[in-house]
């Protein structure tokens, strides 16, 4: 089994809490990787092999005189910062064409209204399943360079029983977080019988994709789903054993929050628009609130008040949405950048929620931390520190992703 000994690490973010710090920092520290695992995180002196001058080891190299299976690399990181990889919990990223107009409109002054889903659904459905695949796996690929080591992927620009089961089964084929979305909107041949629709996701639909599914989602908002419909929908989802989480309150106030709540949803996301009560809501319930603050920063709306949920006491997390219309990015450290200088977080506070709070909003818990016995899912920053990430957002800090304890 290969081994990596990452040493000289200036600041470690563990998440395991310590007290007064989320993040459980650690100074002048090392983590050791075997397989696909951590085995051992503490400080430098103390590493395994740290201390032995080994002239048979180079630095970041391989021992030359020993079988592979002894080796263990050493990574000099340089008193560089390494943080647990990002966990992207909430993305669209199976969509055929672009909207790049309709970004330019709204630039200009158009107000978003979602209303580009259905032109995003007839490009999906136009697209075959191997430009659909070859398009994922670039994104898959501009995720893993950005740091992104789990993500989930919804479905949603299918909204026909065969094709929201191909993006179900091409979602499938890189990720195990698979959301059923087919409550995304009606689509245009459904305008007029909608009921006909909300049927046609709860039985045959759903049917067709919980095979390919972990989560069941829902778009509970004025021009999508009703309350009474995302609350049916759900309750099907359920019934076939998949997961619920929903976009709740992002175009306005609604009963997105609370219905999550009263499932016990993992997550609800979006929450840009809260009232008292869903927010105390939130707070004494397991639901996540998922922020993402691209939707606010590429739509020009408000962006949710996370200082307000994270002193109220709620678990918050971070995720990109990346889809082509309101949110076409799936850069985590622009995420944490936006959520602290326009969300009123700390810099420590969006790490841990874009790293332990999307394994929180995934109901993972073998990501998200720096532990023995946790997924050597890691990422080491060309920076001392990981206030990097906000204090000079825009700029390339990853240096090097490790993914089940491969690098590169
Ligand atoms: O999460 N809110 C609904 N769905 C996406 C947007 C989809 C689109 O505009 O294509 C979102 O923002
Ligand atoms: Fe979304």
């Amino acid at each position: 089994m290969n081994s990596t000994l990452i040493t000289n690490i200036g600041e470690l973010t563990t998440n395991v809490a310590a007290a007064g710090d989320p993040c459980g920092t650690m100074r002048d520290a090392a983590v050791m990787i075997e397989g696909d695992r951590i085995v051992w995180v503490g400080p430098a002196a103390d590493a395994p092999h740290a201390s032995e001058s080994d002239p048979a080891v180079e630095r970041g190299g391989q021992r030359r005189d020993e079988t592979p299976t002894a080796a263990v690399e050493v990574v000099d990181a340089g008193g560089r910062a390494l943080i647990p990889g990002f966990v992207d919990s909430h993305t669209h990223l199976v969509f055929g064409g672009d909207r790049a107009d309709e970004f330019e409109a709204r630039m200009a002054g158009t107000p978003y209204a979602a209303g580009g889903i259905r032109r995003t659904v007839a490009a999906t459905r136009a697209a075959s399943d191997d430009e659909l695949r070859r398009r994922l796996a670039d994104f898959v690929a501009e995720l893993h360079a950005q740091g992104t080591t789990t993500f989930e992927v919804k479905t949603g620009y299918g909204l026909t029983v065969h094709d929201e089961a191909r993006l179900a089964r091409l979602a499938a084929e890189v990720t195990p977080e698979v959301t059923f979305l087919g409550a995304h909107v009606v689509p245009a041949e459904f305008a007029d019988r909608r009921e006909d629709y909300v049927e046609l996701v709860c039985g045959e639909m759903l049917q067709a994709c919980a095979a390919h599914s972990r989560w069941i989602d829902v778009f509970c908002e004025r021009g999508a789903f009703t309350p009474d419909e995302s609350r049916r929908i759900l309750a099907a989802g359920i019934a076939h054993g998949l997961l619920p989480r929903v976009h709740g309150n992002q175009l306005g106030p609604g009963e997105g929050v609370r219905i999550a709540v009263a499932l016990g949803a993992a997550s609800v996301d979006h929450c840009t628009y809260l009232d008292d009560a869903d927010i105390e809501a939130l707070a004494s319930s397991g639901t996540v609130a998922t922020l993402l603050p691209g939707v606010e920063f590429s739509t020009r709306q408000p962006y949710p008040d996370a200082r307000r949920l994270i002193d109220a006491g709620v678990t918050v997390a971070l995720a990109s949405d990346c889809n082509p219309g309101s949110s076409f990015t799936s850069s985590m450290p622009l995420m944490i950048a936006l959520a602290v200088r326009e969300m009123g977080m700390t810099t420590a506070e969006a790490v841990w929620a874009a790293t332990a709070g999307g394994a929180r909003a995934l109901r993972r818990d073998d990501v998200g931390v720096i532990a023995a016995g946790k997924r050597a899912d890691l990422v080491l920053l060309d920076a001392p520190t990981r206030t990097h990430l906000s204090y000079r957002p825009g700029v390339p800090l990853i240096r090097t992703v490790w993914r089940s304890g491969r690098s590169g």
